[in-house]
């Protein structure tokens, strides 16, 4: 028990003979915005599955609300927004956070879940009538209807309009506020400067971690762009 919100300890795994994640150790604070930012294939889908026991690691260990995973006993502290969107397009959107409150007991969340992503006025809609945006608000929705203390966003924020991906950050930032620990993924840097700390990770490998300032002084850059570049190696 560390009272963290994830204890990852030197973690591997490899498909055949790509190592997808190699020996990765890090914590997420209660409360905190724990950025992974990595390239395309650097091992941030990986990590995050790893987080719900959808991978088991080869070496390591993982450790999610105090809990050893996998354990599915903690599944419903946790909310999970995929990379790619888990909606069934055939159903409402009431409908689905209705199954996602289900899944999890949280019948009782779904008109403030849907106010929060501000679909509650759509609700009656069917998901394939709807926006690319309005789904990733909903799959917020469904992610977090039964209040998640760990909440695992896996690039959310894909084909999002900076308005609206603007939005999305302050509701991120308003559930931190009552507690909830977010992991998030990204590739944007923008949305980095966001995050209170971030996990640099190339090849599988967690190369930097800091806040954003942190990690620019340590390179010596002004830009985060550059100092990703710099303290992956691949930079000047
Ligand atoms: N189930 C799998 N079988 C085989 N290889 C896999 C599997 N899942 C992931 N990989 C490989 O592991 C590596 C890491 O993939 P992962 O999806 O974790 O990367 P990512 O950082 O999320 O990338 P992206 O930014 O494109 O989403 C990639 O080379 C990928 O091809
Ligand atoms: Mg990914």
């Amino acid at each position: 028990m560390t009272g963290d919100a994830v204890a990852i300890e030197g973690v591997t795994k490899s498909f055949g003979s790509l190592r997808a994640l190699d020996g990765v150790s890090l914590r997420v604070h209660p409360g905190e915005v724990y950025g992974l930012l990595g390239p395309n294939g650097s091992g941030k889908t990986t990590l995050i599955r790893m987080l719900v026991g959808l991978v088991l690691p080869e070496t390591g260990s993982i450790e999610v609300l105090g809990t050893r995973m996998p354990d599915i006993g903690v599944l419903g502290r946790i909310g999970y927004m995929t990379q790619q969107a888990a909606l069934y397009p055939d159903l409402s959107v009431e409908e689905n956070v209705r199954f996602f409150g289900a899944v999890n007991d949280a019948e009782a969340g779904l008109e403030e879940a849907l106010r929060f992503v501000e679909l509650w006025d759509r609700r009656s809609s069917t998901v394939i009538n709807l926006s690319g945006g309005m789904r990733q608000r909903l799959s917020l929705a469904c992610a977090i209807v039964h209040k998640p203390a760990l909440l695992l966003l896996d690039e959310p924020t894909v084909g999002v309009d900076p308005q609206l991906r603007l939005q999305l950050w302050e509701r991120f930032r308003a559930m931190t506020n009552t507690g909830t620990s977010i992991v998030v993924s990204s590739h944007v840097m923008d949305e980095a400067e966001r995050c209170d700390r971030l996990g640099l990770i190339l090849f599988g490998k967690l190369l930097a971690e800091g806040s954003a300032d942190e990690l620019r002084r340590r390179a010596g850059t002004d830009s985060l762009e550059q100092a990703f570049l710099a303290l992956s190696g691949t930079g000047r």
